[in-house]
């Protein structure tokens, strides 16, 4: 499993050959100007919910790539109406077994409107199950005592959590995350886009790494292996 970041909220995972994106917003993002979109790869985009900071580049992307879309049917229903046809709508709960793996949409606690302020329906977060290991992407979201349901029922091997606080938890929210969803290995998201959200990396690594937690801040346009990730799950599987 590979890893890209293009800034903010925004990743790519590539997961038995198939290629995930999750919430495009690069064009308008200035730290993200070395990301050509024209040239990020697609066989899916899941968009958590319809904020601008999430869902900028979908169309343009959907289009040239053909990508299925996977989001809410309010989602959905807005960008149909923007010409993106390949169009998976789930909702809070639901999981659906794809070729690379499954996809289940978790709770997110936050709130989803579209740019034009039209209705968002739920934000979402994603568990996504592979024979290549198991990850959570939490969209946008406060800490929530149901993040203790990602966990307890199967082995998370990595996460994305948002650490930029205002809009989302904050550093020290995300470390009680990591203890309900039972992983120590953190990919931090939506922090420094904007001035509100500003962190200081240094502080916020070693706050994860006294509380015994791994946090890992991408750069932008950096690639990581997540090859350890298999060899790990299946120690798990064989216990369990
Ligand atoms: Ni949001
Ligand atoms: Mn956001």
């Amino acid at each position: 499993m590979t890893i890209i970041y293009y800034g903010h909220s925004c990743f790519g995972v590539t997961i038995n050959g198939k290629n995930l994106l999750f919430d495009p917003y690069i064009s308008p993002n200035p730290l993200a100007k070395s990301i050509d979109i024209n040239a990020i790869p697609a066989d899916y985009i899941l968009v958590s919910h319809g904020h601008g900071d999430h869902v900028a580049d979908v169309v343009s992307i959907a289009k040239r790539t053909g990508a299925k879309l996977i989001c809410t049917p309010e989602v959905g229903h807005w960008f149909e109406k923007q010409g993106v046809s390949n169009i998976c709508a789930m909702n809070t709960g639901g999981k659906i077994k794809l070729d690379f793996g499954n996809v289940k949409c978790v709770k997110a606690e936050h709130s989803s409107s579209m740019p034009d302020g039209s209705y968002g329906g739920n934000p979402l977060g994603f568990v996504i199950e592979s024979s290549e290991g198991n990850f959570y992407y939490a969209g946008d979201t406060a800490l929530t005592y149901d993040m203790k349901l990602i966990g307890d029922y199967r082995h998370i091997n990595f996460a994305f959590l948002p650490i930029g606080d205002n809009y989302t938890m904050g550093i020290d929210n995300a470390i009680i995350a990591t203890e309900f969803i039972n992983c120590k290995d953190i990919i931090g998201m939506h922090y420094d886009t904007f001035e509100i959200i500003k962190i200081n990396h240094e502080e916020a690594i070693n706050k994860f790494s006294q509380a015994g937690k791994k946090l890992t801040l991408m750069q932008i346009g950096e690639t990581i292996n997540k090859e350890q990730v298999s060899s790990n799950n299946k120690h798990l599987a064989a216990k369990n």
